[in-house]
């Protein structure tokens, strides 16, 4: 499976944060906002990323990142010259894509959890058309709500609906087979003038090819959109690193539990960030990795 980033847009909420510098690239407490969705793509398996962004970000992300070798991926990188919606990641992201099974996930997205490593494997392996994802949330009319019967199937997406039917949110993370590019070329902007993800998962559930998983109780969802989110979003990563002593979002712990890489390249990576406490814990992670349970590694969780 291929992953998209779609990183870029106006991030009018963010004002003045976003005027001259991308939101994903903002601190989310230790780390630059992308890391976040970048590692839900990595537990997912998936090694080779494009990142969409503004024509003007391209060279900050490339600088960030590079082409994921260090990584033991392949990272590329495509400009969206207007953010003309979600959906439009597919048309700029069309010879990443390539015809193949692909995960798509917002750059501004936050995910959390034990689980999440084998229910993203569990979706991939699902995948018969596209799979989105159900998280409960206290206020569903400020987002895609998934309308389910009583058996807990997908009957009808509504974006943003005044008297919501149900109060599972849709976040901003889709698995996708490879037809999406050609449903994504069909669509013709809605009222607000955007390509909307609403539209092309509706073409999916009208051919009975959506399925939705459900992120449980276990799963913590956060977007990071506004002043107000953003910094609840660093305050919920500090608190769990701070408890937990792990980190949400290392990359490179992340590559070397996936095997991207091994633990002596792990190690030099912090090495190369040894005076900060991030680079000190990744050295941590490589030197103890040999240590550890293997319920303790992402890629044995059940
Ligand atoms: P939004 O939050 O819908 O839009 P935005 O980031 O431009 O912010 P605001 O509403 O404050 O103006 O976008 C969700 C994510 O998708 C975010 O990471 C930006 C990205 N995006 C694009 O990259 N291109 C687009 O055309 C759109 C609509 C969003």
């Amino acid at each position: 499976m291929r992953g998209i980033i779609l990183a870029g847009g106006n991030g009018t909420r963010l004002k003045p944060l976003s005027i001259v510098g991308s939101k994903q690239l903002a601190p989310v407490y230790d780390k630059p906002m992308i890391y976040y969705p970048l590692s839900l793509l990595m537990l997912a398996g998936i090694s080779e990323i494009l990142i969409i962004t503004r024509p003007t970000e391209l060279e900050v992300f490339r600088r960030l990142l590079g082409d994921g070798a260090r990584l033991g991926m392949s990272i590329g990188y495509a400009a969206q010259d207007e953010p003309r919606g979600i959906a439009d990641a597919f048309r700029v992201g069309a010879d990443h894509i390539r015809g193949e099974d692909n995960a798509l996930i917002l750059g501004d997205n936050l995910f959390h959890g034990a689980n999440l490593p084998s229910l993203l494997r569990r979706s991939a392996d699902r995948l018969n058309g596209c799979v989105l994802f159900g998280h409960q949330v206290a206020d569903p009319q400020r987002f895609g709500v998934a309308e389910v019967d009583e058996r807990g199937r997908l009957v009808a997406i509504e974006e943003k609906p005044a008297r919501p039917r149900s109060n599972l949110a849709i976040p901003g993370l889709y698995m996708f087979d490879g037809g999406v590019v050609d449903v994504a070329k069909r669509l013709t902007p809605s009222a607000r003038g955007e390509l909307e993800i609403t539209d092309v998962l509706r073409a999916y559930l009208d051919e009975g090819r959506a399925d939705l998983m459900w992120l449980g109780r276990g799963v913590t969802w956060l977007d990071t959109g506004t002043h107000e989110s953003l910094l609840e979003a660093g305050m919920f990563v500090r608190d769990v690193q701070h408890r937990q002593g792990v980190r949400i979002g290392c990359v490179e712990e992340i590559a070397m539990h996936m095997g991207f890489i091994g633990v002596d390249d792990c190690y030099r990576l912090g090495e190369e960030m040894a005076s900060s406490p991030y680079g000190k814990y990744v050295m941590n992670c490589a030197r103890s990795f040999h240590c550890l349970p293997a319920s303790a590694r992402f890629l044995d969780e059940s």
